[in-house]
């Protein structure tokens, strides 16, 4: 298996809000092959699709119903296959959600299994005449009663998610029959769904109850046959020229390394979540304010943790987060913080990924109603927690932590729905109302804007070997304002060092600098006040100056 994937960087496309190319309001890919030159004029090197297949959106795609085609919304399988080979003709690679944990209630699969069991699908699906005492994380307990079948099945997600029974033969070997499909077909390779959740302990034993909505989740996290069932998908893949990054929540490293490493390794990255837990946003009823050490402290985690051994996934946005200047940043230093967040986690050790509206630095919407919503997850935190609170109070916990707000139509340009779809159409979910100044045409004209430094970064890292593969080492760990870390390779003679500065504030902070590098003459060659930005130039870092709000500078040593 080649390592291609440790030079690139990738974008990810939440297809509903990306482009409208056929003017009905809703994201298509007829607009995202219009709009492939911008993604690749980024500097990326592939495209990770969130789900386009067939489905009734009850979760926007991850509750499939057809994993073989593509959702009329969306286009066909002949457009679909026009992108693809488009992006590989500009140099892209392109990869599937692959989401198998569970299917739709509405695939046929389903349809059968509840018929009975002496159904040929029967199996599929974990059903129960006495449920046990799991919670699921979107919709309350996790078992729901089928008139038909007449039995409880599961569902770790929203109720229209049922869970696939992995344990079952026939369910493996359709999963192959899947990876199969889209390899035929050129896919380079998957991101793998909640994939350290597919093999439940035996016996389905009640959890113990301490935390609403992931009670259960320790016998079915990491479970028995996980590493088996992944490794008999790896064998499939390792037919192709592919590659593997499975989407782990709550992993440990120490799991996480038995997915990455040794001769049983089963996939090539893992997206971990220790770092989102800097604010606890994956869990909305437990959200407290952001805490820069904390989020260090998981980075390095796993900087450290990975180094040498297996390969780190980067990213601080994807379609179930919020947007990332309204979190760790500010929206009053919308640019400066925008610029200094793409610093703070480009250059790790790793393979970046970029999620759409992120380079030009999207933000966060507040809808006035809860009705306004379309996420199921964010409807249940709405009602299930914090009921007491006033209406104010609740819904301003949702502005903060909705996964919609990451799913707003993207904002292209200044005109009618951000450009996002035909003057005349009706966009699918609102846009957010500051696409009049944050959009991609205004910010192609402005070379101080963020997604100017977001495609100087990306490049900046692509013709680093330093950038690419050197060690990491933080500075600073305790410091709450300031995320200090650098990038050395050792060379013949010496070492090449880039030295990241960040400040998480503001306020002015005081900078600091490891003290190996005090005084020492090297070339700041980034950094997001409109200076020098653009051009490198020779400089020494003292001590004892003072950062402005959100500041970032970037510099390189040759030691
Ligand atoms: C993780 C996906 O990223 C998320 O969007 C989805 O709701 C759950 N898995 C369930 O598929």
């Amino acid at each position: 298996m080649s390592d291609w994937y440790k030079k690139m960087s990738f974008y990810q496309i939440w297809i509903r809000s990306f482009a409208d190319g056929n003017g009905d309001g809703i994201g298509d890919l007829q607009g995202v092959y219009e709009k492939l030159e911008y993604i690749k004029k980024l500097g990326v090197d592939g495209i990770w699709f969130s789900p386009i297949y067939p489905s009734p959106n009850a979760d926007f795609g991850y509750d499939i119903s057809d994993y073989r085609n593509i959702h009329p919304d969306y286009g066909t399988l002949e457009d679909f296959k026009r992108v693809l080979e488009k992006a590989h003709k500009l140099g892209l690679k392109v990869i599937m959600d692959l989401v198998v944990n569970h299917t739709s209630d509405e695939h046929p699969w389903f349809l059968e299994s509840r018929k009975g069991k002496d159904n040929p699908y029967s199996d599929y699906y974990i059903w129960r005449d006495n449920p046990n005492n799991w919670d699921s994380l979107f919709e309350g307990n996790a078992w729901e009663y089928d008139e038909v079948r007449g039995q409880y099945y599961l569902h770790i997600f929203a109720k229209k998610q049922p869970d696939l029974n992995m344990d079952n033969p026939a369910v493996r070997a359709e999963v192959e029959g899947i990876l199969k499909f889209w390899l035929d077909m050129g896919v380079d390779g998957f991101r793998e769904d909640v994939i350290n959740f597919i093999s439940k302990k035996e016996g389905l034993p009640n959890g113990v109850p301490f935390l609403p909505a992931v009670n259960g989740m320790m016998h079915y996290k990491d479970g028995p046959h996980i590493y088996e069932y992944n490794q008999q998908f790896r064998k499939v893949c390792q037919q192709y020229d592919c590659f593997q990054i499975g989407e782990g929540p709550m992993t440990t490293l120490q799991s996480a390394l038995k997915y990455l490493t040794g001769p049983g390794k089963s996939l090539d990255m893992m997206f971990s979540f220790d770092h989102m837990m800097a604010d606890c946003m994956y869990t909305e009823y437990m959200h407290r304010p952001f805490s820069l050490i904390k989020f260090k402290k998981a980075i390095s985690k796993w900087q450290y943790g990975l180094a040498g051994r297996a390969w780190n996934a980067l990213y601080l946005e994807n379609h179930d987060h919020p947007r990332i200047i309204s979190r760790y940043g500010s929206e009053i230093f919308w640019k400066e913080s925008g610029k200094m967040l793409a610093a703070a986690y480009l250059f790790l050790q790793g393979t970046p990924f970029v999620y759409q509206g992120q380079e030009i630095g999207m933000t966060n919407i507040r809808l006035g109603r809860i009705e306004h919503y379309e996420d199921v997850s964010t409807k249940t935190n709405f009602h299930r927690y914090h009921v007491k609170d006033s209406m104010a109070r609740r819904l301003a916990r949702i502005h903060v932590s909705s996964r919609d707000s990451a799913r707003t139509p993207m904002q292209w340009s200044g005109k009618p729905h951000a450009g996002f779809t035909a003057p005349d159409a009706t966009p699918w979910f609102y846009v957010n109302r500051n696409y009049t100044t944050c959009n991609v045409e205004d910010e192609e004209k402005d070379p101080y804007s963020i997604l100017r430094f977001y495609r100087r970064c990306l490049s900046l890292r692509r013709h680093s070997k330093t950038l690419i593969f050197g060690e990491y080492r933080e500075h600073f760990p305790k410091d709450p304002l300031l995320f200090v870390y650098e990038r050395v390779m050792q060379t013949g003679k010496g070492s090449t060092r880039y030295l990241v500065i960040c400040s998480f504030s503001a306020a002015p902070a005081l900078l600091r600098c490891p003290k190996h590098l005090q005084g020492r003459r090297g070339q700041l060659v980034l950094d997001n006040y409109e200076r020098a930005e653009m051009k490198p130039f020779a400089t020494t870092i003292e001590e004892g100056e003072m950062l402005r709000p959100y500041e970032v500078r970037v510099y390189r040593f040759k030691v």
